[in-house]
């Protein structure tokens, strides 16, 4: 069945904990943690301090998103924080195997993470080693931008790999999910899908993700 992963990028800041109850109770699966630290891309956003604080308000595993430079700097403080899947942008990462291997070590989930201008190949060295795989289908900063289309043919070319060499990893997107959306990727080979305003900006959030997963059983 596919997952669901509300990205807390479009809750409301001044009441996260009652927002991330709201969003368990209407049927998530994950809570997607959108860190952004205004170098790897434009906008600032949270740090371990708030995935500590939101750790004891949810049962569900907390997926941690970094959109920063130099993550292996961070993978300490964010495991200690709670989170259950770190991933990290290949674009950020010169040493990808060490930093996939320091994820693991620390007993968390390791996810890698490409820009929708970075090729299917730059996923190939590493794919044994991963557990997730994170396709962003915008370009990564902030929420409520447009789906990328094009990306759905690095999704598909990604997942016959994914057949061929029999390797147990999920594929996630992030950027621009709807009910409509959702469907190509899920058709395409995805697993997990995130979603922000999709789901935050709606009055009703059960609704939202009803509709997104009704979108995807068909
Ligand atoms: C974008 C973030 C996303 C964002 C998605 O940089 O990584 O997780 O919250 O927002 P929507 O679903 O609104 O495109
Ligand atoms: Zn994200």
């Amino acid at each position: 069945m596919t997952k669901i992963a509300p990205s807390i990028l479009s809750a409301d800041f001044a009441k996260l904990g009652a927002d991330i109850a709201e969003v368990e109770q209407a049927g998530a699966d994950y809570i997607h943690v959108d860190v952004m630290d205004g170098h790897f891309v434009p906008n600032i956003t949270i740090g371990p301090l708030v995935v500590e604080a939101i750790r004891p308000v949810t049962s569900l595993p907390l997926d941690v998103h970094l959109m920063i430079t130099n993550p292996d700097q961070y993978i300490d403080a964010f495991a200690d924080a709670g989170a259950d899947i770190i991933s990290v942008h290949v674009e950020a990462c010169p040493h990808l195997h060490r930093t996939v291997a320091a994820i693991k070590e620390r007993g968390v989930k390791a996810g890698v993470v490409v820009n929708p201008a970075t090729p299917a190949e730059a996923l190939y060295p590493i794919l044994p080693d991963v557990d997730l795989i994170l396709f962003m289908t915008v370009n990564p900063g902030f929420g409520g931008q447009t789906f990328i289309h094009r990306v759905l043919d690095k999704i598909r070319k990604v997942n016959q790999w994914r057949k061929d060499l029999a390797l147990d990893i999920l594929f996630e997107v992030d950027g621009g999910i709807n009910p409509i959306t959702a469907k190509l990727c899920v058709d395409a080979g995805v697993d997990v899908l995130v979603a922000g305003s999709a789901i935050f900006n709606q009055q009703d959030r059960k609704k939202a993700i009803d509709e997104i997963k009704q979108s995807v059983s068909k």
